[in-house]
C-alpha cells in the first residue's frame, strides 16, 4: 500500500512537472525582427518588462528574415516578424506562411495604410519611411562635384566609385529601391536605369542601412537608404545629409506579421497588439528609430521634421506594394542575373 502510495505521488509530481513545462515552453516568443537591432532589443526588453514573458530576438535583414522563414516552413521556429520592409512579408503571405489576425483590437487606431496593408490581415503597418539619399555634400564639395537633385544623375560618371547600396537579395531597402526605379520609370527604362547605376556602385551591403556610415566616414560619398536612417547617422554626428529624390521616391511600411503554425500563437498576438500601442510605439525614437508610426496616437519624430523629410516634404510616387509583392522574386532573380553579374 505504502509502494502504492509513493507511486502515486511521484505520478501527480510527474505531471504537474511536466503541464507547467509545457505552459511555461508555451510562455516564450522567439522573435525576428528586421529594423536597427537597438529598436528590436528595446521592445523586447518591453514586453518582458510589462508580461514578465521572456523574449528570444534575433535581428536579419527582410530578404534575410523571408529566406529563413520560407527554409523554415515545414517546422517553423519564430512567432513574429517585427518590422522589414513590406514587399517580402506580402511575398510570405501570398506563399501562406503567415497567420491572418483580423480580430487585434488595435487595428482600429492604426492609420489606414497600416491596417491590412497586406492580404486578409496577415501583415499590419508598423511604421512608414521614405526611401532617398544620403549624401556627404563636403566630400562632394571637396571633389568639385555637385549634389545629385534626381535618379538620372546618380549614373554619371562623375559618381563612378562613390554610391552606395544594399544588396536587394538581403536587404529590403534595396529591393525598395528596384521597386522604386521600375514603378517610376516603366519597366524597360527601368532595367536599363538599374544596369547604368551599377557601373557607379562601390559597395553592395548586406543590411540596407549599412552604407549611410560608409557616407560618413568618406569611403563613398552617397548612400541610397530609407531617409530615417540618414536622420539617425546624422544626429550621431556623421556628416551626411538627407536628400529626397526630386522627381519622386517610393517609401515603404515596416511590416508586422505572425508566422503561420508557429510555436507560440497566443503570446504572438499579446506581442502584435503590445507593439502597435501608441506608448510602446513612441518609445522607437529612443532607439534611433526615427519612421512615422502606424497608431494615429504615436507623434511622428520632431526629428523628422527638423531634417525636411516627413511625407509632405518629401515627393512620393505612389508606390504599389501590391505589384512589389506579387513581382519580388521575379525582380531579384532578374537583378541578380542580369545586373549583379556586370562587370562594374
Ligand atoms: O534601419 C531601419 C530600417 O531602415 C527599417 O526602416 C527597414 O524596415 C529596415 O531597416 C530594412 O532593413 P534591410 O534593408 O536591411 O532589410
Amino acid at each position: 500500500m505504502r509502494t502504492f502510495k509513493v507511486f502515486l505521488l511521484v505520478s501527480l509530481l510527474l505531471i504537474f512537472a511536466f503541464s507547467f513545462s509545457a505552459f511555461a515552453g508555451e510562455k516564450r516568443l522567439v522573435l525576428y525582427g528586421s529594423p536597427a537591432e537597438k529598436w528590436v532589443a528595446l521592445v523586447a526588453h518591453e514586453f518582458t518588462k510589462a508580461t514578465g514573458i521572456p523574449v528570444d530576438w534575433t535581428r536579419r535583414s527582410s530578404g534575410e528574415t523571408l529566406a529563413k522563414i520560407k527554409a523554415e516552413m515545414n517546422n517553423p521556429q519564430g512567432d513574429v516578424w517585427f518590422g522589414g520592409t513590406l514587399d517580402p512579408h506580402y511575398e510570405a503571405a501570398l506563399e501562406g506562411l503567415l497567420q491572418p489576425y483580423p480580430t487585434s483590437p488595435m487595428i482600429p487606431e492604426l492609420r489606414d495604410w497600416a491596417k491590412n496593408p497586406a492580404i486578409a490581415y496577415m501583415v499590419k503597418g508598423l511604421y512608414a519611411g521614405p526611401l532617398g539619399w544620403g549624401v556627404n555634400v563636403e566630400l562632394l564639395k571637396s571633389k568639385g562635384l555637385p549634389i545629385p537633385k534626381v535618379w538620372e544623375d546618380l549614373t554619371k560618371p562623375c559618381y563612378k566609385g562613390l554610391i552606395g547600396m544594399a544588396n536587394p537579395n538581403t536587404s529590403g531597402t534595396a529591393f525598395t529601391t528596384l521597386s522604386t526605379i521600375l514603378q517610376l520609370m516603366g519597366w524597360e527604362k527601368g532595367w536599363d536605369y538599374l544596369a547604368r547605376l551599377h557601373k557607379n556602385i562601390a559597395v553592395y551591403t548586406k543590411s540596407g542601412a549599412a552604407s549611410g556610415p560608409m557616407a560618413g566616414k568618406g569611403e563613398i560619398a552617397i548612400s541610397i537608404i530609407f531617409l530615417h536612417d540618414v536622420v539617425k547617422f546624422a544626429e550621431q554626428g556623421y556628416p551626411i545629409v538627407p536628400i529626397p529624390p526630386a522627381d519622386g521616391t517610393g517609401y515603404e511600411i515596416g511590416g508586422l506579421s505572425i508566422i503561420n503554425w508557429c510555436p507560440h500563437p497566443q503570446v504572438a498576438k499579446q506581442f502584435v497588439d503590445f507593439v502597435l500601442r501608441p506608448d510602446i510605439q513612441a518609445l522607437a525614437p529612443k532607439a534611433e528609430s526615427y519612421q512615422l508610426p502606424s497608431n494615429k496616437k504615436a507623434p511622428l519624430p520632431e526629428v523628422i521634421r527638423k531634417y525636411g523629410v516627413s511625407f509632405d516634404d518629401v515627393k512620393l510616387i505612389k508606390y504599389d506594394f501590391k505589384w512589389a509583392g506579387e513581382h519580388r522574386k521575379e525582380i531579384v532573380d532578374k537583378w541578380t542575373k542580369e545586373i549583379y553579374s556586370l562587370p562594374r
